[in-house]
C-alpha cells in the first residue's frame, strides 16, 4: 500500500478556540454591521479572512526572536534581513517596512506620479489604491481565461503580452513608473505567473525602457506552482526557481506577512542604488531608519528565518495541499470553486452560488454572512465591495468576478478543519434558494471601504 501523505511539520504550541450558537451570532453580525472585518476574534470559530499576518511560526523563528538586535543602527537583525534578501532574491539593496503596504507607500512616493500609468496583472487593492491615490491608473493586462472560474488553465495569473504591448505602445515610458507583477495574483484567485510570463514580460519591459517590479507577497507559492505544472522546472528547487523569476524583476515590495510567515514586516527589494537613495528618504519619514524601518530587530531576525523556511519545497508541498484539500471537498459536495485551485486560498464563485441576488445587494458578501452564520467561519468578500467605486464617476465597479475567498493561515489549521468548512458551506448551499435579501451600504469610506463598510439587510 502506498503511504498517504502527511504533514511536514508538527504542532507544539497550541491556541483554544471558542464555539458559537447560531443566535449569538446572528446578534453579534449585527452588532458588526454585516462587515465580518467588525467581529472580534472570539466571535470566530475558524478564521479564514486572510493569510496576512496570521501563520504560526516555527521554534526556530521563535528562537531567532529571542536574540533580535535592537539597535536603533546597523542591527545585526538588519543585516541578517538583508543577506536573506540578498541570497534568495538576489538584490543588493532593501528597505525593511512594517508591512506590504508601506513598502508600496514609499517606494510609489519616489515613483508613481499625476497622469501615470501601471500596467499589471489584476493589481491588489492597496497596490491599486496607492496608485490611484497619487492620480495614477491601474490598467489590468490579465489573460482573459482568469475571468472564467471553471477554465482550468496552470498559470491563471499570467500577463497577456498582447495586451501589456498595447499598453506599453500607448504612454510614453516616462508615464510608466514599473509594470507590477504580482506573485502569484491574489485578486484572480491566488493564481500564478510561469517563468515564460515573466520572461515575456520583461523582454518587453526592456523593450519599451520601463521596470519591472514584482508584489511579491506569494513569490513562494509561484514558485512551487512553477516547479509542478511547468515543463523543464520538475527538478529544480524551489529555491533556484526563485533566483530565476526575480532575474526578471528591477523592484519588488514585499508583505512578509504571507510567504515570509511572520506577522508582521515587509520591505522593498532594488538592484539600483539611486533608487534605493530616494527611497530611503521616504522611509525615513514614513517608516523609520533605513536599518529597521518599521521593524523590530527579533521581526527581522524571524522574518529572515522566515523567508528560508518559506522557501523550502516540503513546506510548499504541504501549505498547497492543504488548500487543495479543501478545494476538492467542495467540489465534490457540488459547491462552485474557481478552478484550478489557488496557492493560498480556495475562492467560492458567488455569481454561481447566489445568481438570483440582484449585484447590487452584493453576493460574495452575503455569502460571507451565511457562512458565518452557519458555523461560525468568516471568509472574506473579494468582490464589488473590495473593487471599490470608480474614481471619475463614483459609480460602483463590478468586477468580473464576485467571489468569497476562504484564505488558509499557514500551519495554523488541520484538515479536520478544513472538512467543517466545507460541510458548513454545502449546507448553505443547500438553502441558497431562501437566500434572497442580500445587504445594503449604510456608510463607506472613500477608498478601500471593504474594510469598515456598514452594511443593513436589504
Ligand atoms: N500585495 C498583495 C498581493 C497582497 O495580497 C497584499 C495583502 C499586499 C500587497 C499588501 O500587504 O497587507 O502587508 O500591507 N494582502 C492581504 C490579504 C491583506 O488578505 O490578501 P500588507
Amino acid at each position: 500500500m502506498n503511504l498517504p501523505y502527511a504533514e511536514s511539520y508538527k504542532i507544539k504550541v497550541v491556541e483554544n478556540l471558542h464555539r458559537s450558537s447560531r443566535e449569538e451570532r446572528e446578534q453579534w453580525i449585527r452588532q458588526a454591521k454585516y462587515n465580518l472585518f467588525n467581529l472580534k476574534s472570539e466571535q470566530v470559530f475558524i478564521d479564514l479572512l486572510t493569510d496576512s499576518g496570521t501563520g504560526a511560526m516555527s521554534d526556530r523563528q521563535w528562537s531567532e526572536m529571542m536574540t533580535g538586535d535592537e539597535s536603533y543602527a546597523g542591527a545585526t537583525s538588519y543585516y541578517k534581513m538583508k543577506s536573506a534578501i540578498k541570497n534568495i532574491f538576489g538584490f543588493p539593496y532593501f528597505l525593511p517596512t512594517h508591512q506590504g503596504r508601506a513598502a508600496e507607500n514609499v517606494l510609489f512616493s519616489v515613483m508613481v506620479n499625476n497622469g501615470d500609468v501601471v500596467p499589471g496583472n489584476a493589481h491588489f487593492d492597496t497596490t491599486k489604491g496607492h496608485i490611484e491615490y497619487r492620480k495614477a491608473s491601474a490598467v489590468d493586462c490579465t489573460i482573459d481565461e482568469a475571468y472564467d472560474t471553471q477554465i482550468e488553465h496552470p498559470f491563471k495569473g499570467n500577463l497577456d503580452l498582447h495586451k501589456l504591448e498595447e499598453t506599453l505602445k500607448a504612454y510614453p515610458a516616462r508615464r510608466i513608473p514599473f509594470i507590477v507583477v504580482t506573485l502569484t495574483c491574489n485578486s484572480s484567485g491566488g493564481q500564478p505567473v510561469s517563468m515564460e510570463n515573466l520572461r515575456g514580460v520583461h523582454a518587453l519591459a526592456r523593450k519599451y525602457g520601463v521596470r519591472v517590479l514584482f508584489d511579491s507577497a506569494r513569490f513562494a507559492e509561484n514558485a512551487y506552482f512553477i516547479k509542478i505544472r511547468e515543463e523543464g522546472y520538475q527538478d529544480v528547487s524551489i529555491r533556484d526557481i526563485v533566483a530565476e523569476m526575480y532575474q526578471h524583476a528591477d523592484l519588488m515590495t514585499m508583505s512578509s506577512k504571507k510567504d515570509a510567515i511572520v506577522n508582521m514586516g515587509g520591505f522593498i527589494g532594488f538592484r539600483d542604488e539611486d533608487l534605493f537613495r530616494q527611497a530611503s528618504v521616504y522611509n525615513i519619514m514614513f517608516e523609520g531608519f533605513i536599518t529597521y524601518g518599521g521593524m523590530s530587530g527579533r521581526d527581522m531576525n524571524a522574518l529572515a528565518q522566515g523567508l528560508y523556511e518559506g522557501t523550502r519545497f516540503e513546506y510548499l508541498d504541504t501549505r498547497v495541499r492543504q488548500v487543495g484539500y479543501l478545494g476538492q471537498r467542495l467540489e465534490e459536495l457540488g459547491v462552485p470553486v474557481q478552478k484550478p485551485f489557488g496557492g493560498h486560498a480556495i475562492f467560492v464563485d458567488a455569481n454561481q452560488f447566489l445568481p438570483n441576488l440582484p449585484r447590487e445587494q452584493f453576493r460574495a458578501q452575503t455569502l460571507a454572512v451565511e457562512l458565518y452564520l452557519e458555523a461560525g467561519v468568516r471568509a472574506v468578500e473579494i468582490g464589488t465591495l473590495l473593487a471599490d467605486r470608480d474614481p471619475e464617476t463614483r459609480e460602483n465597479r463590478y468586477p468580473e468576478l464576485e467571489l468569497l475567498r476562504l484564505t488558509i493561515p499557514r500551519r495554523v489549521y488541520t484538515n479536520n478543519h478544513m472538512n467543517l468548512v466545507a460541510v458548513a458551506l454545502k449546507n448553505v448551499y443547500d438553502r441558497r434558494d431562501q437566500i434572497t435579501r442580500g445587504l445594503k451600504i449604510v456608510r463607506e469610506a472613500p477608498i478601500m471601504r471593504h474594510f469598515t463598510v456598514e452594511l443593513e439587510r436589504h
